[in-house]
């Protein structure tokens, strides 16, 4: 389905988890600005080098540097009928930037989707989550293990713990989360769509989905 979302949540918020299962149904691309940086960083290109002095810490990567990173692959032929937004945009600056690409293609968002979680829970997610080294999917230790144990249910690649899930950088991560990110919630409040994000991962899949009527 032709569709342009933007997902929105404090880190650990399950952005990611959700993002995934939209963009299968929908049969869009999910795009992470997350994912990008940190495969960027392991491809050990210029934007990675970059990146990683802020990721390491928390800090948000420059707002230039990601629009111009979103604005290329924004163009790309499977964006054409829609995408899924996880983790961009971060800032007013961002979102700013995002309007004007969407101007220019003659485009507009179809909803902001916040996934409402507690800061006491988000901790507890981040701590026991896994990623796939190879395609991104994420995993947690308690709530959702994968089968094969370290090595992922989807697609056999290994994985691995994030460099930024240790506790004074999710700290960090949440401060700079409430400063610069919660803001978006009203820059979208025309198109915003507000989800609780406590329950498990298909109540909350179920939710989103009759919120934007799919
Ligand atoms: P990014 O990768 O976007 O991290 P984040 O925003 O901190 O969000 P997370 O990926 O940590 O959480 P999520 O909401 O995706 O949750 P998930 O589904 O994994 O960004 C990382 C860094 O990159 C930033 O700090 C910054 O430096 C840089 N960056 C990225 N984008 C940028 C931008 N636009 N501008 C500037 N800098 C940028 O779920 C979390 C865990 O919970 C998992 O283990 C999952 O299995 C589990 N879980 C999910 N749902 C549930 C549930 N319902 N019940 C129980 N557990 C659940
Ligand atoms: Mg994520």
């Amino acid at each position: 389905m032709n569709m342009r979302l933007v997902l929105l949540g404090a880190p650990g918020s399950g952005k990611g988890t959700q993002g995934e299962r939209l963009a299968k149904k929908l049969n869009v691309p999910q795009l992470s600005t997350g994912d990008i940086l940190r495969s960027a960083i392991r491809g050990g290109s210029e934007l990675g080098k970059k990146a990683d002095a802020f990721m390491s810490k928390g800090e948000l990567v420059p707002n230039q540097l990601i629009l111009d990173v979103m604005a290329e692959r924004l163009a790309k032929d499977d964006c054409k009928n829609g995408y899924i937004l996880d983790g961009f945009p971060r800032t007013i600056a961002q979102a700013e930037g995002l309007d004007k690409i969407l101007e220019a293609a003659n485009a507009k968002l179809d909803a902001a989707i916040n996934i409402d979680v507690k800061e006491e829970e988000v901790i507890r997610r981040l701590g026991g989550r896994r990623q796939c080294s190879k395609c991104s999917a994420v995993y947690h230790n308690e709530f959702s293990p994968s089968k094969k144990g370290n090595i992922c249910d989807k697609c056999d690649g290994e994985l691995y713990q994030r460099g930024d899930d240790t506790d004074a950088t999710i700290r960090n991560r949440l401060k700079i989360y409430k400063q610069e990110t919660a803001p978006l919630i009203d820059y979208y409040k025309r198109c915003l769509k507000n989800v609780d994000g406590v329950g498990t991962g298909d109540e909350i899949f179920k939710r989103i989905c009759s919120l934007i009527g799919i």
